[in-house]
């Protein structure tokens, strides 16, 4: 049996276990994986339990991600860039890597439904662990700008001064809020757990009108507010982040398996209209 777990809190509705445990049945791998709640305090030693234990990785996820990744003693480029793992396992010298598939599952989603991001000018909205987990993988396609906004001000001038990249400018809430606003975006993304909250990061409807709007927390019941709202408001698209959470754990999957899933099919079991 090859041991896996999802760390973080709260975890109980995750849909990871599923996910993985579908995955490794399109390969015949007897794999169990399973959520545990864990806050901060307790990481180390419940580290050290599951590695005990015969564990051979685990999915990291909020608050847990900017902790692990300075637990871990190598760690890939992508977790580097990002400063926050999302996946973890133990080498064949015992050796911790923290590795994050994010960066790499957002883009994966995104292109399905979003071709080319080249040029293109962005919104990010919000500035913590989930806009930090994809933003250097959006750099890599060469957007003309992304600006960033966030609840707090300082937090965004801190995440684009940590990211250092030309093409990155934070943007007040304040003068976003000024409609008619200056700037037309053709992808805003809302990176903020307010959704999870059911409150609205309040942006005037001006922004996402006729524009591609993806909101990284996803609702397999219902829209999430923020999808709600920018579809009512009159977005072109607005997409929820089940295909990102689909494809950053396929990525995972493929770190510790080194097998690529069919990952629609799991979208599917998911979605199935
Ligand atoms: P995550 O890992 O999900 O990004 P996080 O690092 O705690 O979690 O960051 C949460 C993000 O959502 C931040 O950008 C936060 O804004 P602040 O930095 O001002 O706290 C944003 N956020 C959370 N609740 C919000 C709300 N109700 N309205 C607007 N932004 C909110």
């Amino acid at each position: 049996m090859l041991n896996y777990r999802l760390l973080g809190h709260p975890v109980n509705h995750s849909l990871s276990p599923i996910i993985h445990h579908l995955f490794a049945s399109q390969f015949n791998l007897n794999i169990n994986y399973v959520a545990q709640d864990v806050v901060l305090e307790a990481l180390p030693v419940v580290l050290k339990q599951f590695r005990a234990q015969g564990g051979l990785g685990a999915n990291i996820t909020a608050p847990l991600k900017e902790a692990v990744y300075k637990m871990c003693d190598k760690k890939s480029i992508a977790a580097q860039r990002s400063q926050a793992v999302n996946t973890i396992y133990w080498d064949e010298d015992g050796a911790l890597w923290g590795e994050n598939t994010d960066g790499v599952g957002f883009l994966k989603d995104l292109k399905k439904h979003y071709k080319n991001i080249r040029d293109k000018t962005i919104l990010m909205l919000g500035a913590g662990g989930a806009a930090a987990g994809i933003m250097p993988s959006i750099l890599d396609e060469n957007p003309h700008v992304i600006y960033v906004v966030n609840r707090t001000e300082q937090r965004a001038i801190n995440l684009v001064g940590t990211i250092n990249n030309n093409k990155l400018q934070v943007c007040s809430l304040e003068k976003l809020k000024q409609a008619p606003f200056d700037i037309s975006f053709d992808i805003i993304i809302n990176a903020t757990s307010g959704s999870l909250k059911d409150e609205l990061f309040s942006i005037p409807p001006s922004i996402i009108k006729n524009k591609f709007v993806y909101d990284l927390v996803y609702n397999l019941k219902q829209p999430t507010p923020f999808v709600q709202w920018a579809r009512e408001e009159g977005a072109l698209e607005a997409h929820d982040g089940l295909g990102m959470l689909i494809e950053q754990a396929a990525q995972a999957f493929y770190v510790w398996h080194q097998k690529r899933p069919d990952t629609q099919k799991v979208y599917v079991f998911f979605r199935p209209h």
